[in-house]
């Protein structure tokens, strides 16, 4: 079976890698992912501000769980250990270099050009193969309007792209009124890819102690539908790379992820909850999927359920929603 895939420029052995996440700040797990069959590995990423406070909640957190699944002490690395600092992180880019031979992407978040610009720089500079941004950011002044927001992210793309030679794709959360002509404008100012989606980790309330609770929970299955939707509009609007990060937990994930038009999928709860090792079964029962259904290589596959040749998607969605709605029986 033919699995190779072109991402962001890169040739890939398959489509399946680890998303964006702390595991590849362990050298070790980085070897278990690429021995999993993991076609590249996206770094954590490199956040421009590292409030103290945010970092230790995210260590609060990664303890938690190392705590309630014993399994993941194997391959996630102890808080401590996490290499947030900008010179650490350039260092483990480095690293990842000289331990594995599939690609790594390293990944910025961040909120102001300078920052973005210096960083990617130097991101370059020590190596990396690509470059995800995260545009993670809640907009929460009232005097900005939504086209404000998509014009800074225009912004500081086109700078970082001016100054790269590596590919660079970006991050998006959910949370834009028109994704498609966003993610137009994105492609059209030099993003070489798209992945949908970021995950907000909101935050809950402790009713009895008046506090807020941050949660870093983990997706579950349901989270990818959300994706598979928006890959099919958007894939079969705008032409680009894209990959999908949110909910993919199977092999079988993965194949509809590919046939809404995802060029690659990412994985991450699925596999700090099973382990490194898991990519392996996720990539063979997705080969067996192929093989069953007759498939010669994944690029047959991709797209075959995007929008690509529905005329009016809006007036299927709206028909479904309908159809859906008034078939429910009380
Ligand atoms: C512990 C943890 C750390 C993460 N760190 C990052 C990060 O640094 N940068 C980023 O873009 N996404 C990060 N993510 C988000 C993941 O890359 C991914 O988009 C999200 O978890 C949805 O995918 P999943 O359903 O496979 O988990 C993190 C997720 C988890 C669970």
């Amino acid at each position: 079976m033919n699995l190779s895939t072109t991402y962001l420029g890169l040739k890939l052995k398959n489509p399946f890698m680890p998303g964006a996440s702390p595991m590849p700040d362990s050298i070790g797990a980085a070897r278990r992912l690429e021995d999993a069959g993991a076609s590249a590995i996206v770094m954590h990423s490199l956040f421009e501000e590292q409030l103290a406070n945010e970092e230790s909640v995210l260590e609060n957190e990664i303890s938690k769980h190392l705590e309630s699944t014993p399994e993941a002490a194997s391959f996630l690395p102890i808080p401590t250990e996490f290499a947030l600092e900008p010179d650490e992180y350039l260092k483990q880019i480095t690293d990842l270099k000289q331990a594995v031979e599939i690609p790594i992407i390293a990944s910025l978040n961040g909120i102001t050009e300078g920052g973005w610009v210096k960083y990617a720089k130097e991101i370059e500079n020590a190596g990396a193969h690509a470059l995800e941004l995260n545009f993670y950011q809640l907009s929460t002044d009232v005097n900005e309007t939504g086209a404000d927001v998509e014009k800074r992210a225009i912004e500081i793309l086109k700078s970082i792209k001016q100054n790269l030679k590596i590919p660079v794709a970006v991050k998006l959360s959910p949370f834009f009124s028109s994704l498609p002509n966003f993610v137009r404008n994105l492609v059209a100012s030099g993003a070489d890819g798209i992945v949908l989606f970021n995950r907000f980790y909101q935050p809950d309330i402790d009713t009895e102690e008046l506090d807020v609770l941050p949660t870093l929970q983990l997706s579950n299955s349901f989270e990818l539908r959300l994706r598979l939707r928006w890959l099919a509009i958007i894939s079969a609007a705008v032409p680009t790379n894209y990959a999908c990060t949110g909910g993919a937990y199977t092999g079988h994930d993965g194949i509809k992820a590919i046939m809404t038009g995802a060029t690659t999928v990412q994985f991450v709860s699925s596999l700090l909850k099973n382990g490194p090792e898991y990519l392996s079964t996720i990539i063979k029962d997705a080969e067996k999927w192929l093989e069953e259904h007759e498939y010669t290589s994944i690029d047959e596959l991709r797209g075959s359920m995007s929008f690509k040749h529905c005329p009016d998607p809006l007036a299927y969605e709206r028909g479904n929603y309908l159809r859906m709605l008034q078939g429910w029986k009380v």
